[in-house]
C-alpha cells in the first residue's frame, strides 16, 4: 500500500545551497551552522551579537575557505529588522535555498507579572519575523522547485508548560504554521521540517528567567550538538517533524495519547506551585 503524500519524505538539496540561519550566535544555531558549512555554498549568519557572528564566520571560513559565509546583525525582536534583512539580502541578489528559523526565545513567569514589551518582543521573535522570513524566502524556493525551510519549535509546540503561557502560545504557532505550510507545499519540491526539543543546554533558560531554582534532570537534558544533529538529519531527509533525544522521544509519546484533560489539570496543579514560588520572589 502506498503511503499519503504528506508522509512522503522527499530529501532536500543542501549541497551547494544558500542558507539563511536565524539565532547563529550560541546554542542550537550555532551547532547547526558547523553542520551545515562543510556542504553549502554560502551561510547567512543572522543574530545580534556581532562579535560572536564574526568569531563563528572566521572559524567556519578557515576551515573550508570556498564558503562563502555572511555576518548580518539584526534584531529580530522588531519586525521592521527582519523586513530590512530580506531587502538587504535581495539587493544583493541572495536566493535562499534553505532558510532556518533557529532564533528564539522564553519569557518565564506568570502572564500577569510579566513585562508587556518583553511578551511583544517575543512574539514579534518568534512568530512574526518567523513568518515575515519564510514569506520572503518561499516565493524563491517555489520557482526553482528547490528548497527547505526549518522551523526550531518546541516540546511546548506540543504540550502545555506552567508559568509559560504566552512562549507555549508562540510554539503552538510555530508547530500548527510548519506542518500547515509543509501541506501547502506538498508538490513544488520545497519541504518544511520542524524541530520539538526538550529541554537543550543553551542560553535559553537563563535568558528566560528561570526563577523557579529547579534544574532540569541531566538524563532529560540534551546538548546543542546533539539537538543540531537530530535537526540537520531530519531536515536533509525531509522529515515533518523530529523530537531530539530518546527520553524526549518517549515522553512526547506519551504526551501525543494523554487526554487534553488531564493535561490541563497537572499543568495547572504545577502552575499553582510556580505561582506561589514567583509570588514569594516577585511581590
Ligand atoms: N534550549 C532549550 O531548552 C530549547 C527547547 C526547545 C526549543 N528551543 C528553541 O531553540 C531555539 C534556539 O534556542 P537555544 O536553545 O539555542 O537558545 P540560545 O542559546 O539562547 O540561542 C538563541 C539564539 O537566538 C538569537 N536571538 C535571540 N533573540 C534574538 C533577537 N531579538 N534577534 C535576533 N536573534 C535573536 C540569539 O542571538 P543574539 O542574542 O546574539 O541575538 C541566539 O543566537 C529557540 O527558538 C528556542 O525557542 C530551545
Amino acid at each position: 500500500m502506498s503511503r499519503p503524500p504528506i508522509a512522503r519524505a522527499s530529501s532536500v538539496a543542501i549541497d551547494g545551497a544558500t542558507v539563511l540561519l536565524t539565532g547563529a550566535s550560541s546554542g542550537i544555531g550555532l551547532e547547526l551552522a558547523k553542520l551545515f558549512a562543510p556542504r553549502v555554498a554560502r551561510l547567512v549568519l543572522v543574530a545580534r551579537r556581532k562579535e560572536r557572528l564574526e568569531a563563528l564566520a572566521k572559524e567556519l571560513r578557515a576551515a573550508r575557505p570556498s564558503l562563502e559565509v555572511d555576518v548580518e546583525v539584526a534584531d529580530l525582536g522588531v519586525v521592521d529588522e527582519a523586513i530590512a534583512l530580506v531587502a538587504r539580502l535581495a539587493e544583493r541578489g541572495v536566493e535562499v535555498d534553505v532558510l532556518v528559523n533557529n532564533a528564539g526565545v522564553g519569557v518565564m513567569g506568570m502572564l500577569d507579572k510579566a513585562d508587556p514589551a518583553r511578551i511583544r518582543a517575543m512574539i514579534d521573535l518568534n512568530v512574526t519575523s518567523l513568518v515575515a522570513l519564510t514569506q520572503a524566502c518561499v516565493p524563491g524556493m517555489v520557482a526553482r522547485a528547490k528548497g527547505g525551510i526549518l522551523n526550531i519549535s518546541s516540546g511546548a509546540g506540543l504540550t502545555l508548560m506552567p508559568a509559560f503561557a504566552a512562549y507555549v502560545g508562540t510554539k503552538h504557532f510555530v508547530t500548527g504554521f510548519s506542518d500547515a505550510l509543509r501541506c501547502d507545499l506538498s508538490g513544488t519540491g520545497v519541504t518544511v521540517t520542524q524541530v520539538c526539543p526538550g529541554p537543550v543546554a543553551t542560553e535559553f533558560e537563563e535568558t528566560a528567567g528561570n526563577f523557579t531554582g529547579m534544574k532540569v534532570p541531566a538524563f532529560v537534558e540534551i546538548s546543542a550538538k546533539s539537538c543540531a544533529k537530530s535537526a540537520f538529519s531530519a531536515f536533509a531527509r525531509g522529515r515533518a517533524m523530529v523530537v531530539p533525544g530518546f527520553v524526549m522521544g518517549i515522553v512526547m509519546a506519551f504526551v501525543a495519547v494523554t487526554p487534553r484533560w488531564l493535561v490541563l489539570a497537572y499543568t495547572a496543579i504545577a502552575a499553582r506551585m510556580l505561582r506561589k514560588k514567583e509570588n514569594a520572589l516577585r511581590p
